[in-house]
């Protein structure tokens, strides 16, 4: 598993796309036999394989002690196979054979979170996506072999829950307080969707009929306590298949779809068929406990996994070149999901948000990779923003461009076409194109491309011939692995407003995808073009790329003016939201002055805070200062953005006046009908009250202490803690003992606890080294690492600073404990190049230093890319 210490030895281990062979055996059916021990697993595995094309027989396999293996029956000397880390190859093994393995695994001391793992004392889990699956038995595990499986688990009876995919055929007692289960599932899959489950949970049931008449059998298992937390998410389960068979006609196949949550989990959730098995953090909801953005990603990754069953698991990848395919099409979906459980404007605001914090920087950086990769070592480096993120906003475009109807028949021919296959990323846009009758074979470009484009435009308005003219011009940074960068499409939604009236405008323009409407799409395809709008009767406001109609890098010669005037009469929510953020950027990088700004947040506030609170909430947004030292490609000084920072929001602070305290006195969650607009006013206060506190007006803490203790909602009391903490009152360390006492024993809600401190703007190495050394800090749970290195990483200058070491020696430590998780978290450190001197050559030497130390393909493979610039 491990590469040797020197990681120049990494060329060796790179592969390519262009390498991609069929498989030379496919697997018809598979037996699998679990038996859980206290020191040890065993797993039988009966294999019915059938030769399709030249070559040897490769059954991959890592970290596997074989105890036997048979052909047809035979048993095999060693002489008879070759046996290295990685694999196991018989030569000349028949066209038609049933080959028999026994192994021993060691769950109980898997740190890594992959394959069978036990992840706490009551539980046994498998994460198999992606290659995790050669961790438990001898496997030909590439997702373009798909099988049918049959499942036997076997335990101890005090793990009572005994769970596989499928249906549950068979249950037994199995001797000396032993019991099993056998499950079968019908439906062909991949290895990495294959999931088991052992362990002592309580469960949660409920039921959902499909439009087709199917009764499902709906499961949510969690730990005794936690299942009053479940209710979300089986609410959210059920509204996400009937969303799916309302947008996109697809219902579900299975009698039952169960769910199982763990806090030992490297990511967010995983699709494995009928058995999904969830991070905590992603399944678990409760004002009480967890947060209203907890809560709505809760809902959002529900979805995401359900929307998998059709996007990744009925039609899966031919080979994880391909993750964009599941990953960009299934986030796309529970991105549209979201947008329709929500206020759609902020649900786009929140995911841009998120595009521009992360993927921009990633793609402007040494891990820049198209959203398809051509080549790649460890392919866990791979779920990333680009494939993620930019994913979706590829799928997102060419649904802006065809519509509703024909995206609908293009995705209904994809479903045709490729049902129960495994497929590739030109298989979707060729079915796409197909139903839709559009040729979209250019948007592929997209795919196989990285960076983000830069799309210039310029307007220019003619009173004579009453015309207004816009030129478009896009661009690439060029990009030392990729010479021959093409122009892509983009899909610019804009709209024209009247300078004076405020109303928007008919566009008449033969350029855009249709004529004589409102809201139009331009398709701009080429290096340079210039489009022209007729009949326009004076000097337009122009809106562009509404709702981020493209993941690229918009030029626009926007005067102070106009902005201000979109934040007012756009309606586009998601384009009032860019104007705020194009001025505070203004504001904070070029030193302008903030009236303008203030001014026009003033004129639009008192209507909106009534209308759409959680999108006027967003208003107040200014750029975190990761993502404004992400735009800084040298001589980077957190330092610096910091001061600026901290002096626009003492500048809006003061500037806003007492309209802070009477709007945080006018708002009450309490009378609002809806979630959404309970969140927003909640988000409002938070930030009222925080505002407050700047202002240096005494009754902040009061109220921030008054709102601590008479709510029962989280949110409401982490915003408090966090005003208080933050600005470090009196109050701060009685509200933070009070705060872990009662949430002691809820790890999502002392996640957050750890994360308030961690992220506290003037937070010391001590602060840091307090936090790492407290009882409840566990280097086995990645959430609580993540707590308080995401708390950590929020402030840029202790990032850059003390936290360099923070990240390497977390690095250097999951090296080999858990690759997964490390090599993410050396991650932060990627843009320090950017950095100025002499911080850049510390960074460098302290990255530099630690190569000889890690061994990990994950954790080397990052560390090389990261200091290749
Ligand atoms: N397929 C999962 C999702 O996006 C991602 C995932 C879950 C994953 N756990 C993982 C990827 C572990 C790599 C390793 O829904
Ligand atoms: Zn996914």
């Amino acid at each position: 598993m491990n590469i040797a210490a020197n990681p120049a030895i990494e060329a060796d281990q790179t592969i390519y796309l262009k390498d991609y062979q069929k498989p030379s055996y496919i697997v018809d059916s598979i037996e699998l036999n679990i038996q859980v021990y206290v020191d040890h697993t065993l797993v039988s595995s009966t294999l019915v394989i059938q030769r399709q094309s030249e070559g040897d027989l490769v059954l991959l396999g890592r970290d596997l002690e074989l105890q036997s293996i048979s052909v047809n029956g035979q048993q095999l000397s060693e002489s008879e196979y070759k046996l290295d880390s990685e694999q196991l190859v018989i030569a000349n093994a028949p066209d038609h054979a049933t080959i028999q393995t026994v192994v021993r695994i060691h769950p109980e001391s898997n740190t890594q979170l992959e394959g069978l793992y036990q992840a706490s004392s009551d539980l046994f889990v498998t994460q198999n996506e992606p290659e995790g699956f050669r961790k438990i038995t001898f496997y030909p595990d590439r997702p373009d072999i798909l099988s049918v499986f049959t499942t036997r688990v076997e335990a101890d009876k005090k793990f009572p829950v005994l769970l596989a995919n499928g249906n549950l055929i068979e249950t037994g007692e199995a001797g000396e307080g032993r019991h099993y289960a056998i499950w079968q599932d019908p439906t062909k899959k991949p290895s990495y969707l294959f999931a088991c489950v052992i362990g002592d949970l309580a469960v949660m049931k409920d039921r959902y009929t499909t439009s087709e008449g199917r009764d499902v059998a709906l499961e949510i298992y969690a730990e005794e306590k936690d299942i009053p937390k479940c209710k979300i998410a089986m609410e959210a389960l059920k509204h996400s298949m009937r969303w799916d068979e309302e947008h996109y006609g697809r219902a579900y196949d299975l009698d039952n779809y169960m769910i199982v949550a763990t806090s030992a989990f490297n990511m967010g959730a995983m699709e494995n068929k009928g058995l999904n098995i969830f991070n905590t953090s992603c399944v678990l909801a409760d004002e009480e406990y967890t947060t209203d953005a907890a809560i709505m990603r809760v809902q959002s990754v529900i979805a995401h996994e359900y929307f998998h069953n059709w996007t990744g698991n009925r039609i899966t990848c031919r080979d994880w070149f391909q993750l964009c395919l599941k990953e960009g099409l299934t986030v796309f979906r529970d991105q549209s999901f979201s947008e329709d459980l929500q206020s759609s404007a902020v649900q786009r605001i929140d995911d841009v948000a998120v595009l521009k914090a992360h993927q921009f920087p990633e793609d402007s950086g040494p891990l820049s990779h198209p959203p398809r990769p051509d080549h790649f070592v460890e392919i866990n480096n791979f779920y990333t923003a680009t494939v993620y993120e930019k994913g979706a906003e590829i799928n997102r475009m060419m649904a802006t461009l065809l519509g509703k109807e024909k995206f609908r028949q293009g995705t209904d021919e994809y479903f045709r076409r490729h049902d129960g296959e495994a497929v590739t990323v030109e298989d979707w846009v060729d079915a796409l194109s197909a139903g839709s009758g559009v040729d979209l074979s250019n948007f592929l470009t997209w795919y196989n491309q990285p960076g983000t484009p830069k799309l210039e435009v310029k307007s220019e308005y003619d009173v004579e011939s009453q015309t207004y003219c816009l030129t478009f011009k896009q661009s690439l940074k060029p990009h030392p692995k990729y010479p021959n960068l093409k122009a892509v499409p983009i899909p610019v939604a804009l709209a024209l407003f009247d300078a004076e009236t405020g109303e928007q405008l008919t566009l008449k323009s033969t350029a855009l995808v249709a004529n004589g409407v409102k809201d139009g799409v331009y398709l701009f395809d080429q290096d340079e073009a210039t489009i022209e709008f007729s009949g326009v009767t004076s000097k337009p406001v122009v809106s562009l790329l509404r709702n981020f109609s493209a993941p690229v890098n918009l030029e626009f010669d926007y005067t102070d003016k106009e902005l201000a005037f979109l934040l007012q009469y756009e309606t586009n929510g998601f384009n009032q939201w860019q104007a705020t953020q194009t001025l505070l950027e203004r504001i904070l990088l070029n030193d302008q002055p903030a009236e303008i700004y203030i001014n026009a947040m003033l004129n639009t506030l008192p209507d909106l805070i009534q209308k759409d609170p959680l999108l006027a909430s967003r208003l107040f947004d200014v750029p975190t200062e990761g993502y404004l030292g992400s735009r800084i490609d040298e001589n980077y000084q957190p330092s610096k953005i910091k001061e600026k920072r901290n002096a626009l929001l003492n500048k809006l602070a003061y500037a806003f006046g007492n309209t802070v305290k009477e709007i945080y006195l006018s708002l009450d969650p309490e009378l609002q009908s809806d979630f959404s607009q309970a969140m927003g006013v909640r988000a409002l206060k938070n930030i009222m009250l925080m505002m407050l506190a700047r202002q240096g007006d005494e009754t902040a803490f009061e109220l921030a202490q008054e709102q601590y203790s008479s709510t029962g909602n989280m949110s409401e009391r982490l915003g408090a803690l966090r005003v208080l903490v933050w600005n470090d009152a009196l109050q701060a360390q009685a509200v933070l003992e009070d705060f872990y006492t009662r949430f002691k024993n809820e790890a999502l809600s002392l996640d957050q606890w750890f994360m308030v401190q961690a992220a506290h703007p003037e937070a010391t190495a001590a602060t840091i080294k307090a936090l790492t050394e407290h009882p409840d800090y566990d280097l086995k749970v990645p959430n609580r690492i993540r707590a308080v290195s995401g708390g950590l990483s929020n402030n840029p200058v202790n990032t850059w600073s003390f936290g360099v070491q923070h990240y390497i020696s977390l690095a250097k430590y999951l090296d080999e404990k858990n690759p997964i998780v490390g090599s993410r978290l050396l991650q932060v450190l990627s843009r320090w190049y950017t950095l100025a001197e002499p911080q850049r050559g510390e960074v460098k030497a302290q990255l530099e230093a630690l190569k000889p130390l890690v061994k990990s393909k994950n954790v080397c493979e990052t560390l090389n890319s990261m200091l290749s610039v």
